[in-house]
């Protein structure tokens, strides 16, 4: 028996010709599934079957589902992954046209991807989203974007209440800061710097830590998991690591809480 296995599994990973998505394709095609790419750009230097998709049309990733499940008779696992990521956008320079777009590519894209893939799935189907560590944490300068990934926690959560029925489970990994182009591309980037030095585990993720998670989570062995937003951030979101406070004076050379004297 191989753990983990997704031999004979159908998958979709929207988002697929970049970073973290494109790092799960690789993993789903090791570990055997038949492995279909949806983005707005085709992937480079990939033999990947690939499907033209944008995420923040609903006709769109209704046919995307359709064709993936005419011609492979099924689909197993939906990786609803696609996503914008504007950061550095204060409330002075939102726009109504910026939250728009944020909010149709982020959160439509994986409401409608759990939409369409729950119409075809059978019991046993996965669905996962991409979450991430500032849909917990609030971050200045980027509202928009960690509104939209809040959305995509919530979204999973209902899912899998919805859909528990139906033997489809729904999780989501939050990932922290990862090397991927959209962070990487980004000249002199201080989010790299500030990221480094902010996450307990002192550096950036890879694309390739973040599919780990996927895999687990696509996979037979997480039959029991479903509504779980699972952090894959090097401990971000675990809290404070610094808290640079001095033993109290409360506390006596014995180890004791002692009260003040009143
Ligand atoms: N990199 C990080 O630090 C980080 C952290 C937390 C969460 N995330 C999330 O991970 C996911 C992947 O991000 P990444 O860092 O790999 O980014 P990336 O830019 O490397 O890849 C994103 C992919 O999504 C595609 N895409 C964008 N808009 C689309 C649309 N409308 N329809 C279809 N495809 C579209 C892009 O073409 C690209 O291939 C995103 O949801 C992002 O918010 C990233």
């Amino acid at each position: 028996m191989s753990f983990f296995s997704l031999e004979g599994k159908v998958a979709i990973v929207t988002g697929g010709s970049s970073g973290i998505g494109e790092a799960i394709v690789n993993r789903f095609h090791e570990a055997g599934a038949t492995v279909v790419v949806a983005d707005r750009k085709a992937p480079v230097d990939s033999s990947f079957e690939f499907i033209e998709t944008d995420v923040s049309e609903e006709s769109q990733i209704a046919a995307l589902v359709d064709a993936v499940v005419a011609k492979h008779g099924q689909l197993d696992i939906m990786v609803n992954n696609a996503g914008i990521q504007p950061l550095g956008v204060s409330f002075k320079d939102l726009t109504p046209a910026l939250l728009e777009k944020t909010l149709s590519v982020n959160v439509h894209g994986v409401a409608f991807g759990i939409k369409h893939a729950a119409r075809v799935m059978q019991s046993g189907g996965r669905i996962l989203n991409t979450a991430s560590f500032v849909g917990t944490l609030g971050i200045p300068a980027g509202t928009a974007y960690a509104t939209s990934k809040a959305a995509v926690a919530h979204l999973t959560k209902c899912g899998a209440l919805e859909l528990a029925s139906e033997g489809v489970t729904v999780n989501a990994v939050a990932p922290g800061t990862i090397e991927t182009p959209a962070v990487l591309e980004i000249e002199d980037n201080p989010e790299i710097p500030f990221a480094e030095s902010r996450t307990p585990l002192g550096r950036l993720g890879t694309p390739e830590e973040i599919a780990a998670a996927f895999h687990f989570l696509a996979s037979d062995d997480a039959s029991y998991v479903t509504g779980a937003i699972i952090p894959v951030d090097g401990g971000i979101a675990a809290g404070w690591e610094r808290y640079d406070l001095t033993l109290p004076s409360e506390i006596n050379a014995a180890g004791e809480w002692q009260d003040p004297a009143t």
